[in-house]
């Protein structure tokens, strides 16, 4: 099914509908998503441990805002053949040496997980930005011991720029810096 014939689309959910998954934006009620991946120690283990739900609700409130203003993606992804999310992709504005740039991040649920799933939703959605022209360069900062993470920058045509210090929710990690300019 080609994104025309996403029948989602009529009412504004589907925002993409590539072969093998579609892409919606998120609203308030995927924040139960979030909070099943963002509390899992096991999902959590290379972005400092699980976070607090009261921290999720209201990173993703934020979420919310700014893509309500076209600043954010925050994308659920639903392989086709699930009626429920796999997980998410979103583009986001963040602040790196003083800079505000946009950063791309990835969850998958384990069950879903190593079937190829990120690598295509991350390939979509910087195709999407690009035929959209929008965010021109983006960046992701997967910690150094992140394998998988740093396999997908590296299939997607992300240079990596050096490793530096990142602060994610109130830890530090140890990350590649990797970036890509979409157009
Ligand atoms: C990272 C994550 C999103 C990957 O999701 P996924 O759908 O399983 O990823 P994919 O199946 O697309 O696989 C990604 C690639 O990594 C490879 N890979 C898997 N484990 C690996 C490892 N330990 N080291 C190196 N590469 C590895 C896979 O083989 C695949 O590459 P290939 O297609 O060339 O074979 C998922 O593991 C996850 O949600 N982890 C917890 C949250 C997280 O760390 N998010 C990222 C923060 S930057």
């Amino acid at each position: 099914m080609t994104a025309r014939e996403c029948p989602a689309r009529t009412n504004g959910t589907c925002v993409y509908h590539p072969d093998g998954m579609k892409l919606e934006m998120m609203t308030e009620e995927d924040v139960e998503l979030r909070i099943r991946e963002e509390t899992d120690p096991g999902m959590m283990a290379e972005l400092g441990g699980p976070r607090s739900r009261e921290d999720i609700e209201r990173a993703h409130a934020r979420s919310l805002a700014l893509a309500a203003e076209g600043e954010c993606w925050p994308l659920k992804v639903i392989p086709d053949g699930s009626t429920s999310p796999a997980g998410e992709v979103a583009i986001f504005p963040s602040s790196h040496d003083g800079e505000t740039v946009y950063e791309i991040g990835w969850m998958i649920l384990p069950e879903f997980q190593n079937r190829g799933i990120a690598s295509q939703a991350v390939r979509e959605v910087l195709e999407k930005a690009r035929a959209e022209r929008k965010f021109g360069q983006v960046h992701a900062f997967p910690a150094v011991t992140n394998g998988p993470s740093n396999k997908i920058c590296e299939k997607n045509g992300f240079t990596n720029l050096r490793e530096c210090e990142v602060e994610f929710a109130g830890r530090r990690l140890r990350c590649n810096h990797w970036r890509i300019y979409l157009f």
